[in-house]
């Protein structure tokens, strides 16, 4: 199944996504622009209880990260009545960095790659986009930076935001099971590699939390990272803009 997200212009989200289950046909994907960033933090208060700084917005700009955005259409009304198709709203992210791992002498070896942050807004769950999103970013990590590991963190229980979430969503005592997301990444292929007791802290107390792992295999890394083979940053980037991620 092959994808190709065209877009790098902030007013169009072209893409061609011949061979998209039908119900994701209507998103639209492409990397972050700082145009987005006020969305961005909202989508992210709204989905973590964890409170991201400025200064982490602002790096998911810089070229140690990779970023999807999933857009739906919403369909607002022009002044005169009749109905717009191009109105969107963001829906869906997966932030990801990466760092090389060095091997004796500091001589670089490979690199790992990190999921910073993926959700998907309340209402736009459980049709698939979230193990869409984890599948594209693993393979833009392999393809772009040849990660062979990919890590993540993800609490063992998620406490519950209150409905109004936002900059002022505040969270109640109320713990429940973040088995969505534990069992999301299971089927991604991912595997708990380690349980970090208080590993996070917000909300007045610590919270537990696994890290998660997935290996690419040899066969993904080989076929993947083909493209990026012997191209320079700039191509590379220019990649993103004409972005082809096999699934
Ligand atoms: C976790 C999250 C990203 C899942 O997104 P999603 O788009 O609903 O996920 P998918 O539709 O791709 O579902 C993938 C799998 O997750 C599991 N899953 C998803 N929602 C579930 C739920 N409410 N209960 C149990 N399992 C669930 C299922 O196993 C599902 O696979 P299946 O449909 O084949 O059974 C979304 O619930 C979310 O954004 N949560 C808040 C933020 C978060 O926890 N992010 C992850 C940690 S960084």
């Amino acid at each position: 199944m092959s994808i190709t997200i065209v877009s790098t212009d902030l007013t169009r989200l072209d893409w061609d996504l011949p061979d998209c289950p039908v119900n994701l046909r209507e998103f639209r994907f492409r990397r972050l622009t700082r145009a987005d960033l006020p969305a961005v933090k909202e989508l992210h208060d709204a989905l973590f209880p964890v409170k991201y700084s400025d200064a982490f917005y602002e790096e998911l700009l810089n070229e140690f990260h990779i970023n999807i955005l999933a857009f739906a259409p919403v369909c607002k009304m022009r002044s005169g009545g009749s109905a717009t198709e191009d109105a969107v709203e963001l829906v869906g992210i997966a932030t990801a960095t990466w760092e090389p791992v060095t091997g004796i002498g500091g001589c670089r070896r490979w690199h790992e790659g990190y999921i910073s942050t993926l959700g998907v807004a309340e209402g736009y769950r459980q049709i698939g986009l979230g193990t869409f999103l984890v599948r594209s970013i693993v393979r833009l990590l392999i393809q772009f930076k040849r990660v062979r590991v990919v890590h993540l963190h993800v609490l063992v229980r998620a406490p519950q935001l209150c409905l109004s979430a936002g900059p002022e969503a505040t969270i109640t005592p109320l713990q429940v099971s973040n088995e969505p997301a534990l069992r999301m990444y299971a089927k991604c292929g991912f595997v708990r590699t380690q349980y970090l007791p208080d590993h996070y802290h917000f909300g007045g107390r610590h919270h537990d939390a696994y890290l998660l792992t997935r290996t690419c295999t040899r066969d993904e890394i080989s076929a993947l990272s083909r493209v990026g083979t012997g191209a320079t940053d700039q191509a590379k980037d220019a990649g993103w803009s004409a972005l082809c991620v096999i699934l």
